[in-house]
């Protein structure tokens, strides 16, 4: 049977070893979400760069840039890290260079993985269906924030234990602390995130509906993966 292993933070990703693994990496508030739906958009691809640096000399190559720092737009930057900005008709077809605090940062750390792929509420049953097809073992990788764990991402983890339980073997207890997380979440996980830290950072920001939309299961049926620097659907 294969394994499933989540890693509550990318500060601790020296402790896994990637290269035989299908790695999700999860940043529900909000960057997975994000390239997520900017994907199932007509996004053609999405550059995830940690440096803020290096992410705005690719606007002279011909990318949008996208991105935050500490949940606001950076400045000078095309586009911030909502999803609501990703839906519109005009950005089909758009290649994007996208930095942010946490969710590329945690996608530049999983790299050497055998696969990475993007999940969020978005995409949650495709990538069960992928994983369930897959004969690699799995790690969650949850983005955090700045190094600490959140309720957010070990959310998803646990609702991705969840739907895989009957066809995964849990490498240590990272899983089922998530998956109990998720059981004792799933019925209000707006009320249940109501007093976690970057829900609070964000309504002290005034952002409200993304963390709503972030939340909604199976919006979109789209599997993001990373192909050499890129993220494109599968
Ligand atoms: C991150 O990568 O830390 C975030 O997605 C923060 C945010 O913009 O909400």
């Amino acid at each position: 049977m294969k394994t499933i292993d989540v890693c509550l933070s990318p500060e601790l990703i020296h402790l896994y070893d990637v290269s035989d693994k299908t790695v999700v990496v999860v940043d529900i508030l909000r960057a997975t979400s994000c390239m997520v739906t900017a994907l199932a958009h007509g996004v053609e691809c999405i550059i995830p760069m940690a440096s803020e640096t290096e992410c705005e000399r690719m606007k002279s190559k011909g990318y949008i840039i996208s991105g935050e720092r500490n949940g606001q737009k950076i400045q000078g930057f095309d586009k911030g890290n909502s999803p609501f900005e990703y839906m519109e008709e005009d950005i089909r077809g758009l290649k994007i260079a996208f930095t942010t605090t946490n969710g590329t940062q945690a996608i530049e750390k999983s790299k050497g993985a055998k696969k990475i792929l993007i999940g969020s509420f978005l995409n949650l049953s495709a990538i069960t269906r992928y994983l369930l097809m897959s004969d690699d073992n799995i790690l969650i990788v949850c983005a955090g924030w700045k190094g600490k764990l959140n309720l957010e991402d070990s959310l998803f983890a646990g609702a991705l234990v969840d739907n895989l339980r009957k066809h995964i073997e849990p490498d240590c207890d990272a899983p089922m602390i998530a998956r109990e997380l998720y059981l004792s979440a799933k019925d209000d996980m707006m009320k249940f995130l109501s007093a976690s830290s970057h829900v609070k950072r964000l309504n002290r920001l005034n952002i409200h509906k993304d963390i709503e939309f972030c939340l909604t299961p199976d919006l979109y049926h789209v599997i993001p993966i990373l192909k050499r620097d890129r993220l494109v659907l599968l």
